[in-house]
């Protein structure tokens, strides 16, 4: 029998219990946790990932702010702005939207944000301590599986876990959680790339397959093995002219002929997607907890 993973569910549960939280700091009249998200440009995409993070921070009775930048910004502006909100005693999460314009360099602007404020997750200090299984900012789509794989009660411990994939914001960071001697891990973990002269051959062998590949339905039944766990971090977009956008978005796993063979399946949408905001947000609560050192957590 196969389970299909409810991300919906989860994400909702985890922003009600953020919530309360912000609530009871409102009642006590204290300031609430605030987000900042820097957008330069135009890209469409980009616009309306931070309209939902924005809508969502607000929904939960967060402060929340997004600065646009115009596409032709420079480096410096950016820079600037980030410190003013580095040493800002409202905003407690701050979030660079990429990617960014080619005459901008990302690892600049990274690193350039606090790494108390680091909500994303994407500075070399937090990516760092992750490594090294130091409490950190996880980033928040890993966050997002590992708390799946919590809330269902997926045995990790001494389980292969085989990631598709080594960006630095997806197969990277989870391959490395997986790996740390922790409730919730403690797996065996391998990753694959697109130099994998046979892929099948490790995908075949994993307990718990993390799909973050980004190309639509690649992963097929004959990849995987009976009972798998399959985690599709994909969000990929498929002409359909059946729909009113003219597209349906669609994972990087071939859902309808994987499912029957796993015990656990993510769908796309309402899988790890709707986790990855719930977990900025909590990041972003962990920050203001870090930084007013208030005990709520
Ligand atoms: N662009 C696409 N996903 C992300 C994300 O999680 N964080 C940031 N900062 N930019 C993104």
């Amino acid at each position: 029998m196969t389970t299909i993973i409810d991300g919906k569910k989860v994400a909702e549960e985890i922003r009600a219990e953020l919530k309360n939280k912000i609530d009871w700091l409102r009642s006590l009249n204290l300031r609430v946790p605030g987000l900042v998200t820097i957008m330069v440009g135009d890209n469409p995409a980009s616009y309306s990932y931070v309209t939902s993070k924005g809508k969502a921070c607000n929904a939960i009775g967060m402060l929340s702010k997004i600065e646009k930048l115009d596409e032709t910004a420079t480096e410096q502006q950016l820079l600037d702005l980030i410190d003013f909100y580095n040493s800002s005693n409202d905003f407690d999460g701050i979030l660079v939207q990429l990617p960014l314009p080619k005459h901008i360099n990302e690892d600049k602007v990274i690193e350039r944000i606090s790494p108390a404020k680091d909500v994303d997750g994407f500075h070399p200090i937090t990516i760092g301590n992750l490594v090294i299984g130091k409490d950190t900012f996880y980033p928040c789509t890993p966050n997002g599986i590992v708390e799946l794989l919590k809330y269902y009660k997926i045995e990790t411990s001494g389980k292969h876990v085989v990631v598709v994939g080594r960006s630095n914001i997806v197969g990277k960071p989870i391959a490395n959680m997986m790996l740390q001697k922790k409730e919730g891990a403690n797996s065996i973990v391998t990753i694959c790339h697109s130099a994998a002269k046979d892929l099948s051959r490790y995908t075949k062998d994993a307990d718990i397959l993390i799909a973050a590949i980004g190309q639509p339905n690649f992963i097929k039944a004959d990849m995987v093995k009976e009972g798998v766990v399959v985690i599709d971090v994909g969000i990929n977009r498929l002409e359909d002219s059946t729909k009113p956008k003219g597209y349906r978005i669609v994972g990087d796993v071939d859902f309808e002929n994987v499912s029957p063979k796993a015990s656990y399946i993510t769908p796309v949408p309402g899988g790890v997607g709707l986790m990855t905001i719930a977990m900025l947000l909590r990041n972003t609560f962990l920050a203001y907890i870090k930084i007013t050192k208030q005990k709520l957590a």
